[in-house]
C-alpha cells in the first residue's frame, strides 16, 4: 500500500486524525491536529481511506508517551498519545461539531474524571494461548496482557494471580471469558465457562489476597462458588449492591456527579426513569424528594437488583417496572412531570421519542454515552429543544464520553 506525507487537520468523530490524500479524506488513528506525518494507507473505502502512522515527521506539542505497552495494539484506548487536558479539548470539539452540524448552537462545559488512568471498575478478559487478555477491536484476536492501565489497580493486582491459576492448570480451554468487578478493594469474579466442568474453582480462595466472591456462569446460569455474594455500597444515603451480572456505570466518580445533577430536578415530581438499570438512579431520585418514581428496565438481573434496592431502602414511592421502554412508557407518560432517559449506546427506541412528543411532559433529562445516537434522538424528539448540555468524561483515554442534557418542550 502507498505512503504519503500528511498534515492532520482536525479530529474525527471517532477520535482519529483527519487528513487528505489527493483530495480524498483519510482517517489516521493516534494522530493529533497540526502533526506532519508519513502515513501508510491500509484500507481503501469508496468515500474515505484509512491510514496508519508510519513516521511522525513533526509531533504535536500535546503528544505524550503512552503509559500502556498495549496501546494501539488492543484497541481499547484512543487517547494515550496525548495529555489529559488536550484529550478533553478534543472531546469538546467532537461534541461541538456533532451539535452544530445538527443545528444546535449551544455552549457547554466539560467535567473531567478524577482519574484519567485506573478508573474503570470492571474488565472482561478472554483466554489467549498463554495469558488472559482483551479482544482486539472488531476482531476475535486476544491481546494477552499483564495489566490494563485504565482499570482499577485492585483488578491489576489480581490479574497475575488469575493468569497463573488459569494457565498452570490448563483451564483456558474451558473459559469463554472472565468478568471482574471491584469497589472499595472488594472483588467479584465471574468465570463464563464454555462447557460444564467438575473443576473445583474454590482453590482460588487460598491464593488471592483480597475480599473476593467467585461465580461461574454457564448457559446464562450463574452459580455462586465461594466468598462474597455481592458488594454492598452506601452512597448518598442509598444502600445498594453490586452483583456480578447486572449493569453498573464503570466510572463511579462521574456517575455520582450525574446522579447529583439529576436529583436537583426532582422535588415533588412524578418521575419516569427509562432504561433504569439496577435502580441506583431511580433509588436516588426516590430518596431525594420525588413524589413518585417509575423505573423501566428490560434486563432481568437489573430489575431484580432494583427490587432488592427498593426493599432494602424502604422506598415506597418507587415502582420498578420490568419490560421494554417502548411498550411501557406509553402507559405511564400521562402521569409524569419529568422523564429521565439513560439508554444504552444504540440510543432510544423511536417509539419512546414519539411517545414523548405526543405527551404533555415539559422536561426530559437525557443521559447519553453516544453523541451520534444522542443527536439522532434529539432530532426525533422534534417537540423539544436542548436547554442545557454538559460533557462528562466517563471514559478517559477512549473516544467516548457521557452527555448530560436537559430538553424542554417548545
Ligand atoms: C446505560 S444503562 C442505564 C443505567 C442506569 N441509569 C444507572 O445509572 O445505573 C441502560 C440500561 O438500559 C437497559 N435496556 C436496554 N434496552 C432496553 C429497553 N428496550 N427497555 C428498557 N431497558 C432497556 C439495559 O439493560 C441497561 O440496564
Amino acid at each position: 500500500m502507498d505512503k504519503f506525507v500528511a498534515n492532520i487537520e482536525e479530529i474525527g468523530y471517532g477520535g482519529e486524525g483527519v487528513c487528505h490524500n489527493n483530495g480524498k479524506v483519510c482517517f489516521v488513528k493516534y494522530s493529533l491536529p497540526k502533526e506532519k506525518l508519513l502515513v501508510e494507507k491500509i484500507e481503501e473505502k469508496s468515500k474515505y481511506d484509512i491510514g496508519q502512522i508510519d513516521t511522525i515527521l513533526e509531533a504535536s506539542k500535546d503528544r505524550t508517551t503512552p503509559l500502556c505497552p498495549y496501546f494501539g495494539i488492543c484497541g481499547g484506548c484512543d487517547f494515550q498519545h496525548t495529555n489529559y487536558k488536550n484529550e478533553l479539548v478534543i472531546k469538546k470539539e467532537i461534541l461541538n461539531k456533532q451539535l452544530s452540524r445538527n443545528g444546535h448552537n449551544i455552549d457547554f462545559s466539560v467535567v473531567a474524571s478524577d482519574k484519567d488512568y485506573f478508573y474503570r471498575n470492571k474488565i472482561r478478559l478472554f483466554a489467549g494461548d498463554k495469558a488472559l487478555g482483551l479482544k482486539k477491536e472488531k476482531t476475535n484476536q486476544c491481546v494477552e496482557i499483564s495489566s490494563c492501565k485504565i482499570v482499577d489497580q485492585r483488578i491489576n493486582k489480581i490479574l497475575p494471580i488469575l493468569n497463573k491459576f488459569v494457565y498452570l492448570q490448563n483451564l483456558q480451554f474451558l473459559i469463554n471469558y472472565i468478568e471482574i468487578k471491584t469497589q472499595n478493594e472488594k472483588v467479584l469474579i465471574n468465570i463464563f465457562l464454555k462447557k460444564k466442568t467438575t473443576y473445583d474453582f474454590s482453590i482460588l480462595q487460598n491464593i488471592t489476597d483480597c475480599e473476593l466472591g467467585l461465580f461461574e456462569t454457564i448457559n446464562n446460569q450463574t452459580k455462586h462458588v465461594f466468598g462474597l455474594n455481592n458488594i454492598s455500597i452506601n452512597e448518598s444515603e442509598l444502600n445498594y449492591i453490586i452483583n456480578p451480572n447486572s449493569f453498573r456505570q464503570i466510572n463511579s466518580f462521574i456517575a455520582n456527579i450525574i446522579y447529583k445533577k439529576i436529583i436537583e430536578n426532582v422535588e415533588n415530581k412524578t418521575v419516569v426513569n427509562c432504561y433504569s438499570g439496577a435502580g441506583v438512579l431511580s433509588g436516588m431520585i426516590s430518596l431525594n424528594g420525588a413524589k413518585k418514581v417509575y423505573g423501566i428496565e428490560l434486563g432481568e438481573n437489573e430489575h431484580n437488583d432494583a427490587e432488592k434496592l427498593k426493599e432494602n431502602n424502604n422506598l415506597i414511592n418507587l415502582i420498578n417496572l420490568k419490560g421494554d421502554c417502548a411498550k411501557i412508557l406509553p402507559l405511564y407518560a400521562k402521569k409524569a412531570d419529568l422523564v429521565v432517559i439513560d439508554p444504552p449506546r444504540n440510543g432510544c427506541d423511536k417509539k419512546v421519542c414519539l411517545t414523548l412528543n405526543n405527551s404533555n411532559i415539559k422536561k426530559i433529562i437525557y443521559i447519553s454515552c453516544n453523541h451520534a445516537t444522542f443527536v439522532r434522538d434529539v432530532k426525533l424528539l422534534s417537540k423539544y429543544r436542548i436547554k442545557e448540555i454538559e460533557l462528562l468524561d466517563m471514559f478517559p483515554k477512549t473516544a467516548n464520553f457521557e452527555i448530560y442534557s436537559v430538553l424542554e418542550k417548545i
